[in-house]
């Protein structure tokens, strides 16, 4: 068997998917343990053909698997392993290259800098701040409370009621105490809290339940003047800002010390690839750079390993120029428009029919919403065990609702009116 054939029959298999994957159910609806039952249990003594690998992953993985390329997946935050992503990712296994440092691969760094350039050329964020890429908005936010420490050891980490709980988690890792700040009633984090102690503030733009954006303007003045590091988590709806008429969501951004941008939420690049931008790159240099025996700095030269945790590093900036490359600046733009214009058709669905309710403003592709007569967990639950969508319900502020999250490129306007039948009719 050669590697050609077998490229050829993973390029088939994967054209094959993607044809076809609107068409599986959905999630996969399993007791646990359900997969692991039916793989050996041991890796075989001889080599197998990549054919079996195949076999096997159509007859038992993917009966077990959640369809996150599915259209009608609207669940978290959905996103897209998209032709270009997909086509970079199997570039990226082929050269293999390690971007620990300049050395170790100079296009790979001067790569990743410049598409970081490029990217925040798009959204709108200040030019020649140092960025680079992460393997997640968790990291990034690690990354950025590390060197936060590092410039104000011992403070508290403020961050909205409703911020990710990667950011308490964050604060946990770099020994900071974490406390959170309430919500208006947009659920926007109050800007009038004492900050005197702050080592750092995180500011959501996007959050996790509501896709609500903070005060980032009138918090990172508060910040400027306390010495108190500003943190933006702008993993979801920080895309947004590629549309004019959406870049209000980043206002304020130039007076934050980092920001997190994840291209693998809401740009169409597989995962795994978070973006994070620093004004303050000293602070983060402070903060991971050590000297090695063995990997020798190079004068005028980046080496990304000294901007965050990873020594080892993906090449992952080839998929992020492959995606803006395929779609243009205007292709970002278009598909946005669509996932917004969507979720606020869906919400005005929802809004005109009897029992139902949208339950938070939606000005991104997130819609949350619930049906006044039934648990939305369970509403969601039922819907998802048809196999035709797949959604979450989460609760805010002691209320239960179900979210609507469009992010997925080849989501249509039939998919979603098709998904609001269907939960239509779970309620009845
Ligand atoms: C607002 C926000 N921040 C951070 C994260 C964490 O992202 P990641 O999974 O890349 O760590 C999420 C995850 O959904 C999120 O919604």
């Amino acid at each position: 068997m050669s590697f050609r054939e077998d490229l050829d029959r993973a390029a088939d298999w994967v054209d094959a998917y993607l044809a076809r994957v609107g068409e599986l159910p959905v999630g996969a609806m399993l007791a646990p343990g359900a997969i692991r039952a039916l793989l050996p249990e041991a890796a075989p003594e001889r080599g197998e053909p990549f054919e079996a690998l195949l076999r096997d992953l159509d007859e038992v993985i993917l009966p077990g698997l959640t369809h996150w390329n599915h259209p009608r997946f609207f669940a978290w935050f959905a996103n897209t392993g998209s032709e270009p992503g997909i086509l970079a990712e199997l570039l990226i296994a082929a050269l293999n290259v390690n971007a620990m440092t300049w050395l170790s691969s100079p296009a790979a760094t001067e790569l990743e800098v410049t598409v970081l350039d490029w990217l925040a050329q798009l959204l709108g964020l200040p030019r020649g701040w140092h960025g680079h890429i992460e393997d997640s908005a968790s990291t990034s936010t690690v990354a950025a409370l590390a060197a936060a420490r590092t410039v104000k050891p011992g403070g508290v980490v403020y961050a909205s009621e409703q911020a990710n709980f990667s950011v308490e988690k964050a604060a946990r890792l770099v020994g900071l105490e974490y406390r959170t700040v309430e919500v208006d009633d947009a659920f926007r984090m109050r800007a009038d809290f004492p900050i005197d102690d702050a080592t750092a503030v995180v500011a959501t733009v996007g959050t996790t339940g509501t896709t609500s954006v903070d005060p980032v303007p009138e918090l990172a003045r508060r910040c400027e003047r306390a010495g108190v590091w500003l943190h933006v988590d702008a993993a979801y709806a920080g895309s947004a800002a590629v549309c004019p008429e959406l870049r209000w969501c980043l206002d304020g951004v130039e007076g934050a010390d980092s920001i997190v941008v994840n291209p693998h939420k809401w740009l169409f690049t597989p995962m795994d690839c978070s973006a994070l931008w620093t004004r303050r790159p000293e602070a983060f240099h402070e903060t991971f750079a050590v000297v090695s025996d063995y990997l020798v700095a190079t004068d005028a030269a980046v080496d990304l390993k000294d901007y965050g945790p990873a020594l080892g590093r993906r090449f992952r900036a080839l998929k992020l120029w492959a995606v803006l490359r395929f779609y243009g600046a205007e292709g970002l733009r278009e598909l946005i428009r669509e996932h917004v214009r969507l979720a606020q058709l869906f919400a005005s669905w929802v809004e005109a029919e009897p029992g139902w309710e949208v339950a938070a403003p939606h000005p991104f592709s997130t819609v949350c919403f619930r049906h006044t007569g039934f648990d939305s967990f369970e509403l969601a639950r039922a819907a998802t065990a048809t196999g035709e969508l797949y959604v979450a319900a989460t609760r805010l502020r002691g209320l239960d609702v179900i979210r609507l999250a469009i992010g997925n490129a080849r989501t249509t306007e039939a998919d979603v009116r098709r998904s609001w039948e269907v939960l239509r009719e779970c309620a009845r």
